[in-house]
């Protein structure tokens, strides 16, 4: 669906690696559709975690801010892709592991939000810069940081805009743990081979039991995603697009 997607499963775990190196994993709307689809395939398929990781030195660039542009010109609201994306994120029944190296901004941020277990490279730097785009943060980061790192932390992050290195992750609670970079593919496989191998229905009622409902989390994504709609159309981020790509001419 995606040539920047490649999905493996192997021994009961999917991978899922983001491959468009050259946009440092820049989100485009073919790579959320075959996103999207490799999470909701996980739920039926004989699949016991899933590890979501990018390339050496780009975790994740955020969305295409090309396609923010156009969905601006457009009047439109986020994408249907974005939105697929971010409702089989809360959805997701199996254990989600994220492999974290170099940079990760905006959803490349807040999709850690729902992932069980993150790994992060000591070069793994974390930025959700919405606010100065003229956004809204979004994929519940809302309601998911500060449940996470408190509300103080997560205005920071989500509203200043205020990056996190590799151990500020660690100590807010977005990562698990912080390696090399060169180690973190192996240590979230390592990860994801311990929770393949718990027993499954005792895995799946508990991180139920942890996450809550997720349609309490879908509900934000939607409202968050109102908010972005008009957001997207202000002057304030029409122009923060035209300054990116302008800076680069
Ligand atoms: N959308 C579209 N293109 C992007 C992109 C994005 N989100 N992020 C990076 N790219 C492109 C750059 O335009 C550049 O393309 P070019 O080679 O055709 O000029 C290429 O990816 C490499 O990026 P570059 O900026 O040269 O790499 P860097 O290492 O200096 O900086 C970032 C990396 C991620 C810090 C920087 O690219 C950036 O700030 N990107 C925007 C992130 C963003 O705001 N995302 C949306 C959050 S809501």
């Amino acid at each position: 669906m995606s040539e920047f997607v490649r999905v493996t499963d192997s021994a009961g775990i999917r991978e899922v690696r983001m491959l468009r190196a050259e946009k440092k994993n820049a989100l485009d709307f073919a790579m959320y559709d075959a996103l999207a689809a490799a999470l909701e395939s996980a739920n039926a398929a004989d699949i016991r975690c899933v590890v979501i990781g990018g390339v050496p030195g780009a975790f994740c660039a955020g969305n295409d801010l090309k396609d923010f542009q156009t969905m601006a010109a457009e009047r439109a609201g986020l994408g249907a892709p974005i939105v697929r994306f971010l409702h089989a994120l809360a959805r997701c029944e199996k254990p989600l592991v994220a492999a974290v190296q170099g940079i990760a901004v905006g959803v490349g941020t807040t999709m850690l939000l729902h992932c069980d277990y993150v790994v992060a490279g000591s070069d793994a730097r974390f930025m959700t810069p919405f606010v100065s785009l003229g956004l809204v943060p979004e994929a519940a980061s809302s309601l998911l940081a500060p449940r996470l790192m408190g509300p103080r932390r997560a205005f920071a992050l989500l509203v200043m805009g205020q990056p996190l290195d590799a151990q500020d992750a660690k100590a807010c609670g977005l990562a698990n743990i912080v390696c090399e970079p060169g180690a973190v593919e192996a240590k979230a496989r390592k990860a994801a081979e311990r929770i393949a191998s718990l027993p499954p229905d005792s895995l799946a009622a508990s991180r139920r039991l942890l996450r809550g409902q997720p349609e309490d989390i879908v509900a934000r994504i939607d409202e968050e995603a109102a908010q972005f709609r008009t957001r997207l159309n202000s002057e304030e981020a029409v122009a923060a697009f035209r300054a990116f790509f302008e800076r680069r001419k």
